[in-house]
């Protein structure tokens, strides 16, 4: 089929700069789900109507087979299908999308397919309708003896026309040919001044083309957005229907209300998710793994039986199984733990590598380091690894011992088995197995005294 994305409109309500469909719902643009969910339908052609904002929407969404048609004026829905039809083919027929109206399942759609008679045939002009408690705003599917006859506008529309509760959600699917043909014959006679895709229905009947409809799985497909509320709203609903998926895959989520995902969570057997956690980009977490409470991970795998615990920040990381992370831990992008490590509070990690067993547990910057097996980083320790100019690299090798408040100075390496004394600023290479130290004496001043509040 042909694909037709409306999203030349303004968006006014949404008090932004933004064009409406460039919007972020769970962290992607509403129209970059409007567009996904019509590639899993595998259109032949796909175009997408934009206007108001100019090139940023086509900037922002454009990939290989997406075509984009300029709609300038914006002299209603009718007026921009018409933008499209050089980008149709006559042999498949035509489903339109709204880009503002980013939650329809591609089974609701299919469905809508299937009523106009199938990606083959389809000969008839199917509308997807829904019932609503308080149909104002919406155009009203106006059946004569239970068939669809016309669609008018609620401006347009009687006292009697305006009790109808069924509704044009705008999501229709029509004969290319014959679309394109009633496109033609479109007057902008009415209320508003425009040209009304809507009226597509009533030429249809006049040619004597049956025109069905299909209905959504839930209300919440067909949902537009043209303000902040609206979004926020569509934003949770979303949000509610992933933790639903989560549940459903055996994923424990402490409150299913309280979790955001921005991207893709895969999520192995036994996972554990506590409140407030923010998902973002593509995140793996292995068999038995846990995530404490108010952590943000963004882009990482989390290998079997992790403990991250509360309040964590990570991005583009990657955790060895039995791994225990946190509180308050950030790893940072580049950091690759490797098994049973840990990292504690108020630890730092960036573009380091640390091997199996290490530990930094409390207070410490780790940057572009490697770190063998078995180390053990004390607290406050730091690797000087930027001279405010160039950015050098720290090597600790295998069962090295670091003292509390330790300064590496990159570049310097730390041979395997040594120990560095707390305190120390270490400048140059420290041997293997040894103690390594930089650090006055300490002395004791016999007889001091401490001093006495002076009388006036
Ligand atoms: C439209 C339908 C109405 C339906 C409602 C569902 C018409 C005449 N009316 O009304 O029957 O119940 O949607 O929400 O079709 N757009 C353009 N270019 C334009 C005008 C609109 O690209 O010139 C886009 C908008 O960005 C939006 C969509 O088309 O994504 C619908 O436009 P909107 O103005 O919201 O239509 P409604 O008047 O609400
Ligand atoms: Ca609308």
């Amino acid at each position: 089929m042909n694909v037709v994305i409306l999203a030349a409109g303004m968006g006014k309500r949404m008090q932004s700069a933004l064009p409406k469909v460039l919007h972020p719902l769970a962290g992607k643009p509403l129209l970059s789900h409007v567009i996904d969910t019509a590639r899993a339908l595998s259109p032949s052609r796909l175009c997408v109507i934009y206007g108001h904002g100019g090139d940023a929407v086509p900037e922002s969404v454009k990939a290989p087979g997406i075509a984009f048609a300029k709609q300038e004026p914006q002299l209603g829905t009718g007026h921009a299908v018409m933008q499209a039809v050089p980008h149709l083919d006559d042999k498949v027929p035509t489903l339109v999308l709204y880009g503002d109206v980013p939650l329809t399942t591609a089974h609701s759609l299919q469905q809508l397919l299937d009523s106009a008679g199938g990606n083959k045939l389809a000969d008839k002009l199917s509308i997807l309708t829904v019932e609503l408690e308080n149909p104002t705003g919406y155009g009203r599917i106006v059946r004569e003896n239970g068939k669809i006859v016309r669609i008018v506008e609620q401006k347009d529309a009687t006292d009697e026309e305006r009790t109808i509760r069924e509704v044009n959600t705008g999501i229709m699917i029509a004969p290319t040919v014959r679309l394109k043909k009633w496109l033609k014959t479109l007057s902008n006679d009415n209320a508003q001044g425009e040209y009304y895709l809507t009226d597509i229905i009533a030429r249809a009947v006049a040619d004597g083309v049956e025109v069905t409809s299909a209905q959504p799985g839930a209300v919440w497909e067909t949902l537009g957005v043209n303000s902040k509320v609206q979004l926020a709203e569509l934003e949770r609903i979303h949000q509610r229907n992933i933790a639903d998926k989560l549940l459903e895959q055996g994923v424990t989520l402490a409150d299913p209300a309280r979790i955001d995902i921005r991207g893709t969570l895969t999520c192995g057997r036994d996972v554990a998710i506590d409140v407030n956690c923010v998902f973002e980009g593509t995140v793996d977490v292995a068999d038995g793994a846990t995530i404490g409470a108010h952590c943000v991970i963004r882009n990482a795998r989390i290998a079997a039986g992790v403990q991250i615990k509360p309040f964590c920040h990570i991005e583009d990381a990657i955790i060895g199984a039995g791994s225990i992370i946190g509180p308050y831990a950030r790893l940072r992008p580049g950091t690759e733990l490797a098994n049973d490590v840990h990292i504690g509070n108020f630890v730092e990690v960036k573009n380091s590598q640390i091997a199996a067993n290490s530990k930094a547990n409390h207070l410490a910057y780790v940057g572009d380091t490697t770190v063998g097996s078995r180390v053990n980083i004390g607290a406050g320790t730091i690797t000087c690894n930027y001279d405010g100019v160039n950015k050098f690299r720290t090597v600790i090798e295998d069962d090295v011992f670091i003292g509390s408040d330790t300064q590496l100075v990159a570049p310097v390496r730390v041979g395997k088995g040594a120990t560095l004394g707390a305190g120390t600023t270490l400048t140059k290479d420290a041997p293997e197995g040894q103690l390594t130290l930089s650090r006055s004496k300490q002395i004791t001043i016999e007889g001091w005294k401490r001093p006495v509040k002076l009388k006036k």
